[in-house]
């Protein structure tokens, strides 16, 4: 059993995360999922909360402050006490902010604080222009040099309508490559 923590960032691709968590969870993981208040545009956070059995972070600060430590420092509880942090789906701006050091919301704060040996993922997902853009490119690559692990993204047809790399890798490949991660 893996202590997870799912960050959702705001592209359309966040639909395809509810079978993520909802298979995490199936498995018998610890999952709790933080959202960017742009990812909180596509998917309800209830719908999150129902699959991983726990209040869905959104906010940095808290709405309800009390003795819960997770309700005083949601950017610190459960972050620094996580085995795996992945971001699906992972925009362009969220990616900038993760290679950056920016802490301006629920999943770049949570970002910050976890530990030497929490494991990153991200699975990037964009419009293909997006995607090949030299600022995102060496984004990415800032990342992978830190020892993000980076699942897809693949090529073919994205709802924007463009045909070309930069569509989400589908669920199945994201939990493997989850599940091949020794924590
Ligand atoms: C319909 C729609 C779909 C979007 N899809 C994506 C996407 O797939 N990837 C991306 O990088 N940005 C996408 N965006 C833009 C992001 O939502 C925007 O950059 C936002 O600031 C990202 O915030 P976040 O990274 O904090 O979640 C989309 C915007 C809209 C309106």
């Amino acid at each position: 059993m893996k202590k997870i923590l799912i960050g959702i960032s705001g592209g359309i691709a966040a639909y395809k995360a509810v079978s993520v968590v909802s298979a995490l969870k199936q498995a018998g993981h610890d999952v709790q999922v933080a959202m960017t208040p742009a990812a909180c545009r596509f998917v309800a956070p209830l719908t999150f909360a129902a699959l991983s059995q726990k209040e869905v972070r959104t906010e940095l600060f808290p709405a309800h402050p009390a003795s819960d430590k997770g309700q005083l420092y949601p950017h610190l509880y459960p972050a620094t006490e996580t085995d795996l942090f992945a971001v699906l789906p992972a925009t362009a701006d969220i990616i900038a902010k993760l290679a950056h050091g920016f802490g301006d919301d629920i999943v770049s704060a949570s970002a910050l604080s976890l530990s030497k040996t929490c494991v990153k993922l991200f699975c990037p997902a964009m419009n293909t222009q997006m995607w090949e853009n030299p600022v995102v490119q060496e984004n990415v690559q800032t990342l992978e040099k830190r020892g993000w692990k980076r699942v897809g993204p693949e090529s073919g047809l994205m709802a924007c309508g463009s045909d070309g790399a930069g569509r989400m890798s589908e669920p199945a490949a994201i939990l493997e490559a989850i599940n091949q991660i020794p924590v």
